[in-house]
This record gives structure tokens, sequence and C-alpha cells, in this order.
């Protein structure tokens, strides 16, 4: 377990990188993360290479015992090379070229940008790729898949077509262009998505350009693990990522990557009203499941964040501290805090770092420090990961088919995902989030929300599952559309109707209308945004709704296949619903359960095989007391407790 930040020392003057490095190594930082925007430093002119700075400031850490993440500083390149060759900048969707000084404004398909991409991570391979301190590579910066109209682009896409439908008229068919008068009679016609919104254009066309844009950002970054992996054989090769509208297949980008690591920024503003569950947990359960391994935190919340948005609020006591141990304890090993001091200039000069501008070690830089102490009694957790009997399935292209198309009032792919993530996270279990496509046969308990364009593979992945005795979990919006996002002229959740033994025979978006449901046990709870009329097959009814023309009609259904169990939710519950639903599928499954825990309180635990670690968090921003079964010993402070006591945002560990 290491605490790492976040260096730019290119931005400082030479005076201060001594007196940087001296006082990281003093608070207990372990690694420094550089080079990611330095492209100018590092190649002033056209094939004019500076490492003399560079090798400074990697021998200064390494005299102090820190190692080094070194960066490739592709997101960034000089002005020179735009100057000499304007084509290489991306075009928006609005048909115009990036404004120039700001970041990631290059397009990774332009040819003689990779020419030059290239050349500078194979001459940082070169030059640093055996030393002993470089501990991990970093390939650009947050990549997206983003909506690039270059010619490179364009033709690119072009070409990406005919390789997958042969030919026009093959085009045609797949995106079925008769509708609107879209049919394309010449390759020339076919052109990427516009700024226009995607609702309007092609569904087909923009699923698959997005397709193209990651298969784009998965190639850049295949190309340059394999030039850093030609001269660097010895660190492991990573690339930071955030969740957002525009991201790539993050699944297929790390296949070429040695570990996954992730940018996170935690709330800082505690929402109102005690009772509500906020948590950041999902989404590092989400980076766990890229590589269905542990991973690194890249960039972790040191403070404020703002720049192009209005400053957040300052972070609460103990929320530097407890973020970066909520990682950990969702299988991060390394936690690099964005940034080790707080730019005083260009755009990025109010996402504050553990140092404020004033350069005076504050109340956020102690409980850095701090956190950096306590990591050094984590030795016991090498080798631990977390292993789950839950699974959520996570699906890329359901992900961005959703969002193109907005199906109800307030529905969100993701939200469908979290709502049974918050549930089983409300009972103390580790919780995997992994693709369809993924070994099922570990686990006890599968939920596949809204898996919404199909997938062979996966369709037959998850009735395999079910067929060796899985109880698996499907909602409203399966199968609706096929692989070239058009709708399928079957009842719905078509290729998952046999396993479902029920079908949707209407559906009705209510949006932010509420209705209730009754369950089995005649309990009630509210449903909201989507109503699936059901017509049981084969399948029982779990409950009915209790509101307008589909009253008395399931809601939800059970059915048995094979040796395995199906639930399918034709609507979206409140909380207390998925609560008493995960319960009840805990309860079957033999999936120990947690009764009764603070709300706010996330438990997890990773073990070796031999030893179990429990990880407690108060993810809230009240005092909570948990009780333990028995004595056990809190790995944090070397004393036994029977029972837990957290303050705000504080985090305890105890071995089993
Ligand atoms: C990240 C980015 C960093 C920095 C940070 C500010 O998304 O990778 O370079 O901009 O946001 O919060």
């Amino acid at each position: 377990m290491r605490i790492g930040v976040d260096y730019y020392p290119e931005q400082w003057s030479k005076s201060l990188w001594i007196r940087d490095v001296e006082l990281m190594a003093s608070t207990g930082v372990k690694l420094v993360r550089i080079g990611e925007f330095a492209w100018s430093r590092l190649e002033p002119r056209e094939g004019v290479f500076d490492f003399a700075w560079l090798d400074e400031v990697i021998a200064l850490c390494s005299n102090y015992g820190i190692g080094v993440v070194l960066c490739t500083p592709t997101n960034c390149p000089p002005l020179w090379l735009y100057e000499k060759y304007p084509d290489i900048v991306r075009v928006g969707e609005d048909g115009n070229r990036l404004q120039l000084g700001v970041r990631g404004h290059r397009c990774i398909n332009s040819p003689i940008f990779l020419e030059y991409a290239k050349r500078i991570t194979e001459q940082l391979a070169r030059r640093y790729g055996v030393h002993p301190s470089i501990k991990a590579w970093q390939i650009d910066n947050e990549l997206e898949a983003y909506p690039c109209r270059c010619e490179a682009c364009k033709n690119g896409f072009r070409q990406w077509l005919l390789d997958r439908f042969n030919d026009v008229d093959g085009i045609n068919q797949a995106f079925g262009t008769s509708v609107w008068s879209g049919e394309y009679s010449s390759i020339t016609q076919v052109d990427l998505p516009t700024a226009y919104p995607k609702a309007w254009q092609n569904p087909s066309l923009c699923l698959e350009a997005h397709r193209f844009a990651s298969d784009s950002t998965v190639t850049f970054v295949r190309n340059m693990a394999s030039i850093i992996r030609r001269s660097a054989p010895l660190a492991p090769i990573t690339t930071n990522v955030r969740f957002h509208e525009e991201m790539p297949d993050f699944y297929r980008i790390f296949d070429n990557l040695d570990f996954a690591s992730y940018d996170n920024y935690p709330m800082l503003s505690v929402p109102a009203g005690a009772e509500y569950l906020y948590s950041h947990s999902f989404e590092l359960d989400v980076i766990r499941g890229m590589k269905e391994k542990n991973f690194w935190i890249m960039e972790q919340l040191s403070g404020p964040t703002g720049s192009w948005v209005p400053m957040s609020p300052a972070s609460k006591p103990n929320m530097i501290k407890g973020y970066a141990l909520q990682a950990i304890a969702h299988g991060a090993d390394t936690v690099m805090h964005f940034r080790w001091r707080t730019a005083c200039t260009g755009a990025e000069m109010h996402s504050h770092g553990i140092l404020d501008h004033s350069n005076v070690p504050g109340r956020r830089y102690f409980e850095f420090a701090d956190l950096c102490q306590t990591v050094t009694k984590l030795k016991p957790l090498e080798n631990t990961e977390i292993v789950s009997s839950i699974a959520i399935l996570l699906s890329h292209d359901s992900f961005y088919a959703l969002g193109m198309q907005p199906q109800t009032e307030n529905y969100h792919y993701i939200e469908q995902l979290r709502n049974f993530h918050r549930a089983f996270t409300r009972f103390g279990a580790n919780i995997d989030v992994v693709e369809p496509t993924t070994d099922l046969s570990r686990y006890k308990i599968v939920v596949a929300p809204s898996l919404y364009v199909n997938d062979n593979s996966a369709i037959e992945n998850i009735y395999r599952y079910v067929i060796n005795g899985g109880t698996l979990v499907l909602t409203n919006r399966s199968g609706v559309k096929d692989r070239n996002n058009n709708c399928i002229m079957e009842p719905l959740p078509t290729a998952f109707r046999e396993l479902v033994g029920a079908e949707v025979v209407e559906y009705d978006p209510i949006g932010d209308e509420e209705q209730r449901i009754i369950d089995f046990s005649g309990r009630e709870f509210k449903c909201t945004e989507w109503c699936d009329i059901l017509k049981l097959n084969t399948a029982r009814a779990y409950a009915e709704y209790a509101d307008s023309f589909y009253r008395s009609c399931p809601a939800v259904t059970v059915n048995e296949y094979c040796k395995g169990l199906t639930y399918y939710i034709g609507t979206v519950c409140d909380s207390e619903f998925y609560e008493k639903f995960a319960s009840n599928l805990m309860k079957q499954n033999g999936v120990p359960r947690l009764n009764g825990l603070p709300v706010g309180v996330e438990i997890t635990t990773r073990t070796n095989g031999n030893d179990e670690f429990i990880f407690f968090f108060n993810n809230s921003p009240n005092n909570t007391t948990i009780g333990l079964p028995k004595h056990m010993f809190s790995i944090i402070d070397s004393a036994e407790r029977d029972r837990i006591e957290l303050k705000p945002f504080e985090m305890d560990i105890v071995r089993k």
C-alpha cells in the first residue's frame, strides 16, 4: 500500500523542487507521477529533446527513496507541432477545430500526430526504460472516445463501416436508412454524427460512430503500450481514466494494459437529509471490475475542486484521509493524490492540491500526512483482494445507447445499476461490477439491469450461468435493441424471454409519476419511471402493480429455468424495495448479511485466502457505532475492540 502525489515540476521554479521532494519524503510520500502534460519541455523544438530537467527530478526523487510514475505527454502536443501541421487538431461535432492552448485537443487518428506521439513515447521509453526509479508508466491522460470530425476520422470511419457491412447496401440495411430518405448511394455520403441532438440522428450511425471512436482509443493505447514495452519491460503500464458520457470501452482499453487506474473525485458536498445514501464506492467497484483485480488511484481528491466549474466546498475533516482509505477498501493498492501543490498559473489554478497557493502547509496537508502514516500500518493488506459472491453487469454499448435516446423522464442506465449496488451495500456485501461476457460461474447472484443492446456472447454467457444454477436478476429495457441499435420485432425482453418466462405485452413510460407495486407478502413499494406490463408464461408473479389500467398485472416475476432462477423487475422502485429484494436474494443464496447497519456505514472485506480484513467506513456526517460479534484486532491502532466507533468519514480496519 502506497500513497503518492501528482507533481508538475515544469510548472515550478527549480528552487522549489528540492524543498518539495524533501517535504514529500518526510510526509511519507512513496511515489510521484510526472510528465503527463510536459511535451513542450521535453521536445522544445522539433526533434530537439531535453531530458536534463527530468533526469534531475527523477534523481532527486530517488535520492529521497521516492519512486516515479512516468507519463507520456501525448495529451498536449507543443504549439510548434500545431503550427506546422494544423490538421492534427481535433474537429468538434460542430465542424470547428478546437481552440489551441487547451488540452486534449489533438486527434489520435491523425497520422502525423501519431508519428510524433510514437517518437516522444519511444524517446522516453528508451531513456528511462530500465531506470530503477520508474515504478509504472501512464499513457496520456483521461483518454476519451471523443467524436472528432477531422478528415482522418471521417475516412477511418468509412473504412470501419465497409469492413463491417461490406458495401453501401450493407450499411443501408444495417442502419435502416429508408427512414427519412437517408439512403446512401455512395460511401462518400457517409459522415460522422454532428452536433445536432443525437436523438434526431440515425441511432445505428451514432452507436457505430461511438464504437469507432472507442476503438480508435483502444488502438492508440495498444500502440503506445507496445512502444513502451519494447524498451521498458519491467514497470507495469496503465492509463488513468474517469467516467463520463464520452468514455471509451474501458474493458477493451485495459485488455492491453497491466493494471487499471482511476481518477477519484468523490463528492465534497454532503447531501441534506441523514437518510440519503450517497457514495462513491460504486465507481470504485466499476474500476476494479475493469481488469477484475486490484487497481490504482492515479488522481485522488485533495481539496476543493473547480476551475472550469465553480469551486466545490472544502473537504470536511477526515474526508481526504477517509476517501483514500475507502478506495483501498474497494481494492486500490496505491493512491496518488492530485496534486502536491495547487497551480498558481494556468486554467486549473482553482483545482486544489495538498498545498494551497499560500505554500503554507494547512489542515489538508496535516490530514494527508496522517494518511501517509496510517498507510504504513497496512502491510498486512499486501496481496489481499476483494472476493465477491455478487456481480452487477455493466454493458458499455447499453450505457452509450441509452444515454443517446432518453427512455423516459429521469431514466439513467447507471442509476439502474446503482440502485442494486446501494441495496447490497446496506448489508455489508462485497460487490463486483463486471462486463456481461465475464465468467459468471463464481457468483451466487448476478444482476444485469437494462441490457438494452443485445450481444450474442453476453446472452449465451447469461443463459449458461442460469442453466448451471445461478440466480439472475434482469430488469426493464432488456433485449430492446439488436447489435445495430435497431428495435427487434419480437415481444420484449426478446432473447431473454425464455429465461424470464414472461413477456412484456405493453409498457408505460411514466417518467416522474409515482405509482405502487405490492409484493407477494402484501408489502407496498413506490415505483416510477417505467412500467412493463407483463404476461406470465412459465414465471410466477413476485409483485404486482397497484395502480393504473394494469392494476393487478405482474410487475416483478420469478422463473425457474433449468437449475437456476431468473427474476425480472419491470419497473424502477424505491430504495426500500431494492433493500428488501437484495436481502431476500442474499438469504436464499446463503450470502452473509449484516442487518441493521447505520445509514452510510460501508463494510467491505479484503482477503489473502487465509486472513480476512474488514473495513468499516463511516460515509456520513454523523458519529456512528457498530457492535462486533466478538473482540477484533484493529490494524489501525493495534487495539482489540468489541465495537467500532467512527467519526464522520473515518475508517477502521479489523482482522476478522
Ligand atoms: C482530472 C485531470 C487532471 C486535473 C483534474 C482536476 O480529470 O486528469 O489533470 O485536471 O481533473 O480536477
